[in-house]
């Protein structure tokens, strides 16, 4: 039986302050007042959210043979959307509430206002949430063009290019990482539903016959990427779609879930597309887009199967779930438990004092760091108050120069999670951080 976990509902309160207090996430034109739910990813988020990219791409693309990468285009033309569907049906339920007149999607507010708690709303009407602009200087049809609503259809009107230059065959996949845009009628939960957001995806091209086997393959696969990255297992399900939810192209969806201070909500959806898309761009570009098995002698469209994820979803989950608090030494912190791959940096170098004595080694110990381990590098107050700053941004390892290592050349290195400490000799530092960080 599934256990639901406690809600804390103060957590995203909490992170979002963290979050904007140390400079991972502003809210985006702040000094003007701030821009409808957009935001700005400040020096420690910018660190985090490409550790989150990384870890994505490395175990997409790096550590497999099957899968290569692409970088398309944010703006397309029209044709691209007619072909996917989008233009059609990438609509949500707009309502207006007749007192206040505030606009809600339909669906995700129980037919209440959430401003005014009335009960009387417009018909719903279908607003597409694709952010529609014009690429060169003459308005008109010919020059309409859209932000993309998500990465995967720069991956299908690739799908050629791609098998052509690789000489790639099923199974095989393609990754993109990237931007995409949604005018969302209610953006929400901080960076959970924004406008502007990056999304992690992979279109897996697979013969139709084995599309469950693979379907099934993925969601336990990116299930388990969250595991591996520090999310407990008590806070991660699978959530499948009944028939009648799925998208328009969709046979099959089981999204990962994760249980946001809200409650469970997606996190990323694993979709089995079948051979909608390849279909759809086949006939509307009229250029052939099947893979043709010279072992069997067949031609056939692939199916795919897409793992859909959101690189800013996915750090606003990792934050969530690594946010604690607890007592070290008769005071309470907050520290960040992230694992080490995500942190915004790895090492942060503290000489005790500010006495030029410790200046020469403390910059020698950090230039031998920097090549290899993102470092922070902090000489103001306290060692104690150094380390609580260290702790609340999720810096696993912070290494301590006082005056004994003008004399034996050693350092203190301190673990966030357990607050221990060893003594460690400079020439061995960055073998002892290879050591701690290389099981993964
Ligand atoms: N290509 C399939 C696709 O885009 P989706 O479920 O609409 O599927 C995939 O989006 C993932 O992208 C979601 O699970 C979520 O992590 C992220 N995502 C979607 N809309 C978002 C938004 N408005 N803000 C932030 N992330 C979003």
């Amino acid at each position: 039986m599934e256990v639901t976990p406690e809600l804390d509902a103060d957590l995203l309160d909490k992170v979002t302050n963290l979050a904007k207090r140390r400079g991972f996430i502003f809210p985006s034109a702040e000094i003007y007042g701030g821009f409808r739910s957009t935001y700005d990813y400040g020096p420690l988020g910018v660190n985090m959210l490409r550790n989150v990219k990384q870890a994505w791409w490395r175990s997409m693309v790096q550590t497999r043979h099957d899968i290569v990468g692409l970088d398309a285009a944010i703006m397309g033309p029209p044709a691209v959307w007619a072909a996917s569907g989008h233009l059609e049906t990438f609509t949500d339920p707009l309502v207006d509430c007749l007192v206040c007149k505030e606009r809600w999607r339909e669906d995700k507010i129980d037919g209440v206002c959430p401003n005014c708690g009335s009960t009387k709303f417009t018909a719903p009407r279908a607003f597409n949430l694709m952010f529609k602009t014009q690429a060169g200087p003459v308005e008109g049809e010919g020059s309409t063009a859209y932000l993309r609503p998500e990465t995967a259809q720069g991956i299908f009107t690739n799908f050629a290019n791609v098998l052509a230059t690789t000489r790639k065959k099923p199974p095989f996949g393609i990754a993109q990482v990237g931007k995409s845009f949604r005018n969302e009628i209610t953006p929400q939960n901080f960076v959970f539903r924004t406008r502007e957001f990056e999304q992690m995806e992979m279109e897996y091209f697979i013969p139709p016959d084995s599309a469950e086997e693979w379907y099934r393959y993925w969601i336990d696969a990116r299930f388990n990427w969250y595991l591996d990255l520090g999310i407990p297992e008590a806070l991660l399900r699978k959530h499948e779609h009944a028939q009648e939810d799925l998208s328009h192209y969709s046979r099959g969806t089981t999204d990962i879930e994760f249980f946001y201070p809200w409650g469970w909500d997606e996190l990323e959806g694993v979709a089995n597309r079948g051979d909608y898309d390849l279909t759809q761009h086949a006939k509307h570009s009229g250029v052939a887009l099947d893979y043709f098995d010279q072992a069997t002698n067949e031609r056939y469209t692939p199916y795919v199967i897409e793992p859909a994820a959101g690189a800013t979803r996915a750090m606003l989950a990792f934050l969530l779930a690594a946010y604690h608090e607890d007592e070290v030494e008769g005071e309470t912190r907050s520290v960040l438990r992230l694992d080490w791959r995500l942190a915004p940096y790895h090492v942060a170098v503290l000489p005790l004092s500010k006495k030029p004595e410790l200046e020469g080694v403390s910059t020698e110990v950090l230039n031998s760091l920097q090549p290899h381990f993102m470092c922070d590098y902090d000489v103001t107050q306290s060692i104690g108050r150094r380390y609580r700053r260290q702790d609340e941004v999720g810096t696993p390892y912070c290494v301590t120069i006082d005056f004994e290592t003008l004399n034996d050349r050693a350092v203190t290195v301190r673990d966030r999670d357990t607050t221990a400490q060893v003594r460690v000799p400079i020439a061995e530092l960055t073998h002892h951080f290879w050591n701690l960080t290389a099981t993964s």
